[in-house]
């Protein structure tokens, strides 16, 4: 039996019998991807696929087996198959490797740093830039699992390849990336505000006062 022949009638005709759990899971898709848009990685909702396409399976081998009963039995049969369709998309998902390895480059030398004007500003990039702009970054014991770790490996690619604290002057835009860096604190759009949701990363959430000395001490270290 192929279970997509006839794919969207049977769909149809499923969603038809079945308006109130067709709503409800229709928003929990939409509340899935806002809550993708929040943490910074919208590209979660590809999770979606799986899911549905392995619950499909299960279900149109019930329709095949006992017909487009409808009622009561046959919703709780389709909530069930999309539980078990996200388990087991969630078991798969652990074997993609995009994320796993978190071993920062090795190749890494201090001396490509920007010419700090003082410790304390270098101290207040660590703690709120360095998390995903460096070849320091710690990695928390929960971005292990995914698709967590794809979130985070997401942020830190992105983050070194906009600017990387590491090796800042050996990319040869140092200037450029202080400043650049300066406006969008200044903005307040870096730290991310995701980065300290679900009070995760505390040292990254700078005062008032502190983000002024942040400003003042990248804007010394670029006039150097
Ligand atoms: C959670 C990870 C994370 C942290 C922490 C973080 N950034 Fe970013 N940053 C990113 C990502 C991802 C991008 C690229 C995508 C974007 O612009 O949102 C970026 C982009 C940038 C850019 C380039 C912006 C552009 O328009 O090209 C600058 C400059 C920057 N960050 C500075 C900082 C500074 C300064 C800090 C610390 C105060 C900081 N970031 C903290 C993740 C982070």
């Amino acid at each position: 039996m192929n279970p997509f022949a006839q794919f969207f009638p049977r769909l149809f005709s499923l969603a038809r019998r079945h308006l109130i759990l067709t709503s409800v899971l229709v928003l929990l898709c939409l509340v899935f991807a806002f809550f993708g848009f929040w943490i910074g990685f919208i590209q979660i909702v590809v999770l979606l696929v799986p899911i549905a396409l392995i619950a499909w399976t299960l279900i149109a081998r019930r329709i095949a087996k006992r017909g487009e009963s409808g009622g009561m039995s046959e919703a709780i049969a389709v909530c069930s198959y999309i539980a078990l369709a996200s388990v087991a998309t969630f078991a798969i998902i652990q074997a993609v490797p995009y994320g796993k390895d978190h071993t920062n480059p090795s190749n890494y030398n201090r001396q490509y740093e920007p010419n700090w004007d003082s410790t304390a500003t270098r101290d207040l990039v660590v703690r709120a830039c360095y998390g995903c702009h460096s070849n320091e970054v710690e990695y928390p014991s929960y971005s292990k699992i995914a698709p967590i770790s794809w979130m985070v490996a997401s942020h830190v690619d992105e983050g070194r390849s906009a600017v990387n604290f590491s090796t800042i002057t050996k990319d040869g835009n140092a200037n450029h990336d202080l400043r650049e860096s300066i406006e969008i604190i200044q903005e307040g759009e870096m730290p991310p505000s995701y980065y300290t949701h679900f009070g995760k990363h505390p040292e990254a959430k700078l005062t008032a006062e502190e983000r002024q000395q942040l400003i003042a001490g990248l804007t010394a270290t670029a006039n150097r």
